[in-house]
């Protein structure tokens, strides 16, 4: 499925209350404003897991607001992911398009298998599964035997204080089942994301949340630029 036209993933990660949002439509914007202003045709592709598609929404629902076992929010979490992946991220990749994701795999990481500790082999298994790319042929005709699997070209992780992401929190609206967890749910879900960004370096931009929105920004706008993914 690599070809000469294959586009660009992004996705954003960070604890409940991390302030991911803003910071993810300025990208698109800085992005629509790269491309328009340029004579290459893409795509910005904005996009959120769980969901992205219409079943992956439905899915979202159960997921934040169910009751379930680690392993049964496992699997719905990846359901989703295979949805998304198969109707939006690879067909805009395929075409050559900017994908940015708020939220892929490593949240399953961080908040499945350090939030809920639950086993990490078991979701590398359900990693393998659903985001090998010879199995997002569109066709699945197995002919491309390439045994890499789908990952964010950059993920960049708003990283905050899980305390300072609850006061944040506080009030702002009704939790959903994760953000009701407490302060130490939130403390594993970090070293979660540790765990991830300590196993594919490369992959990750760490930004510290906690500074002046300004600051933030600037530092994202470091993080993308220095890769060379916008000018
Ligand atoms: P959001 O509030 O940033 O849209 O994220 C939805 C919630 O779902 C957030 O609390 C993290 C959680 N989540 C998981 O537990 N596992 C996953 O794989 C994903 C993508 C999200």
């Amino acid at each position: 499925m690599t070809s000469v036209k294959e586009g660009l993933f992004i996705s954003f990660e960070g604890i409940d209350g991390a302030g991911k949002s803003t910071h993810i439509d300025a990208l698109v914007a800085a992005f629509k404003t790269q491309y328009g202003d340029s004579k290459v045709a893409k795509n910005v592709i904005q996009t959120r897991e769980p969901g992205g598609t219409p079943l992956a929404e439905k899915l979202r629902q159960l997921i934040l607001n169910d009751a379930m076992d680690a392993l049964t929010e496992s699997f719905l979490v990846f359901a989703a992911r295979r949805d998304h992946l198969n109707l939006v991220i690879e067909p805009a990749l395929a075409r050559g398009d900017v994908v940015l994701s708020d939220r892929f795999t490593d949240a399953t990481f961080a908040y499945q298998g350090g939030g809920r500790g639950f086993d990490l082999k078991t979701l590398s298994t359900l990693e393998q599964w659903t985001q090998q790319i010879r199995w997002l042929d569109a066709n699945f005709t197995g002919k491309n035997d390439e045994e890499t699997i789908r990952q964010p070209d950059l993920t960049i992780w708003f990283d905050l204080p899980p305390e300072i992401a609850a006061q944040r929190l506080a009030g702002a609206r009704v939790p959903d089942k994760f953000e009701a967890q407490p302060v130490e749910f939130f403390r594993q879900v970090a070293a979660g994301y540790q765990k991830r960004m300590d196993d594919s370096p490369s992959r990750f931009a760490k930004i510290n949340s906690n500074q002046s929105r300004e600051a933030v920004w600037r530092d994202v706008l470091a993080a993308v630029k220095s890769r060379g993914f916008l000018a």
